[in-house]
């Protein structure tokens, strides 16, 4: 395998999940990799550069803010480390979130997550020796973000190879044996059993046919009195209500249900959450989610009603998005 080894994260808590049946989807998924078109990718993976240290270099002194920084900038000096790392990055374009600083190398990506992660981050509490789950990860932005506060483990859940593939980038540089990306969906949350103390779900459940199912998993998956993030779409209105569009929405084919605030805080206390509590409810902004040139699509502006930022090119509610931070009982 072409990744940075290190020692397998889901062996050492066998005796928490359903490990055979997770073995299993993993046998598959591994098989993903291996496609003409990934391939190629991997191949890339091999004539990255060493790092000469062994040592973790994430920038654990937010030198660089917002900017997830990894790696040595003194590799990308050589024309041919350069040509290296930078091809890769480019071959795994789109970057979705970000941004990302490697050995120097801005990736700029289309969605500023540091903005999130600064709106969320307060109510997480401390992390340090925690078990955290990230469901739905995405190339890992806030796995990076949270792992400098010295976790025991994150494990993120996401079934998307492009973004497996950005993960194992910036972790080549970040080494960080504490941080597991797994291709497995939020479907599979049943096979975690009382494990994590803090489970983030950003950005998940409008794309779920059955979101009630996933926050129910989510609650089975943490240890009494652990906390879960939730974040999602939402629409105005004070109704407990949830829009499902009859086709897209914002031009995405793969929208279920966005409830408003009060529908998504009644879904979570109905999962059997207890102290649910509302951190944040922001619009999304082109500041937060814009073209780059890490973005080959369409971004917010191209997704909105030229007549009316209100709007969606559908004629549905732009988009806003609300948190909450719900604890287990006890
Ligand atoms: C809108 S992005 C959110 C990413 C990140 N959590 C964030 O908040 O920025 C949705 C993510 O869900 C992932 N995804 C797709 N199917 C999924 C599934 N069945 N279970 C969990 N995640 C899934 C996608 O690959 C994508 O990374």
């Amino acid at each position: 395998m072409s990744f940075w080894k290190r020692p397998d994260i889901v062996k050492k808590i066998q005796n928490q999940i359903d490990f055979d049946k997770i073995e299993a989807i993993r046998i598959e998924r591994e098989g993903w990799l291996t496609s003409k078109h990934w391939s190629k990718k991997l191949q890339l993976f091999e004539k990255l550069p060493e790092l000469e240290s062994t040592a973790a270099e994430i920038d654990e002194f937010n030198q660089f803010a917002d900017w997830v920084t990894v790696g040595n900038p003194e590799l990308l000096k050589t024309s041919s480390n350069h040509q290296a790392i930078e091809k890769l990055a480019e071959e795994l374009m789109p970057w979705r979130k970000g941004p990302f600083r490697l050995c120097g190398l801005e990736i700029d990506a289309e969605w500023r997550s540091n903005l999130k992660w600064n709106r969320i981050q307060p109510a997480l509490g401390s992390l340090t020796d925690a078990k955290v789950l990230d469901v739905g990860c995405g190339n890992g932005y806030y796995m990076f973000r949270a792992v400098t506060q010295a976790p025991e483990m994150i494990l993120g859940l996401d079934p998307s190879v492009p973004f497996l593939m950005q993960f194992e980038l910036i972790q080549k540089y970040a080494r960080r044996p504490e941080l597991q990306y797994e291709l497995l969906g939020a479907e599979h949350l049943s096979f975690f059993h009382e494990l994590f103390d803090v489970v983030l779900c950003m950005g998940i459940l409008y794309h779920q046919r059955n979101p009630l199912a996933i926050m129910r998993g989510i609650h089975d998956a943490l240890v009494p009195g652990g906390i879960t993030l939730i974040e999602s779409q939402i629409i105005p209105g004070e109704e407990s209500i949830a829009l499902f569009p009859e086709d897209r929405y914002a031009k995405a084919r793969n929208v279920f249900f966005v409830p408003t605030t009060s529908c998504l805080e009644n879904w979570i206390r109905r999962s059997g959450f207890e102290s649910v509590e509302l951190v944040s409810v922001e619009r999304t902004t082109t500041d937060e989610q814009r073209k780059t040139r890490w973005t080959t699509f369409e971004s917010l502006e191209d997704f909105l009603d030229t007549n009316d930022s209100e709007l969606t090119v559908e004629g549905h509610p732009a988009p806003l998005r609300a948190a909450f931070r719900a604890q287990k009982k006890q």
